[in-house]
């Protein structure tokens, strides 16, 4: 009868170690630097423009940027507008906050890290229009 009380005991503490250490390394923000929880997927293989790069532009940039008077005179909202942005080292420049670009979405949060590395991918990848 003691015995049994004894063993029932160890088996908690190890369950309970178990329990407490699966959580440990589990943070995806750290691992990923995901903002949404969820692991960067996006940036997997090639980077699709129209799929991936365009809902996150749409999103975040467009609403300012497109049409006949974009702010800044910086025109985006097409592939050619877009792609021109990208080469020009404005795109990724603005979106990663970085020295010497206006950081962008203006007035906004800076974007996810996972968002900017799918972007910073498309451009790396030469910008295709896929
Ligand atoms: C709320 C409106 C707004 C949003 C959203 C916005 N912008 Fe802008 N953007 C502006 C304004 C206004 C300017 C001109 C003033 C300035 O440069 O800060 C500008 C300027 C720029 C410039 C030129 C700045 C430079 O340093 O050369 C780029 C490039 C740009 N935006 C890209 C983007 C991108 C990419 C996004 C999306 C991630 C975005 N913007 C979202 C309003 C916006």
């Amino acid at each position: 009868m003691l015995k049994k009380k004894i063993e029932m005991r160890y088996l908690l503490i190890i369950l309970l170690v178990f329990t407490l250490s699966a959580c440990y390394y589990d943070h995806e923000e750290i691992l990923y630097g995901s903002t949404t929880g969820q692991p960067c997927t996006d940036t997997a293989g090639i980077v699709s423009y129209a799929q991936k790069v365009v809902p996150l532009l749409q999103s975040n940039c467009y609403g300012c940027h497109s049409g006949s008077a974009p702010s800044g005179n910086q025109l985006m909202g097409t592939y050619t507008a877009d792609k021109t942005m990208a080469q020009s080292g404005k795109l990724y420049g603005t979106i990663n906050h970085a020295a010497g670009y206006s950081p962008m979405p203006k007035g906004g949060a800076k974007m996810g890290a996972c968002q900017i590395a799918t972007i910073k991918k498309w451009i790396d990848g030469g910008m295709l229009n896929n």
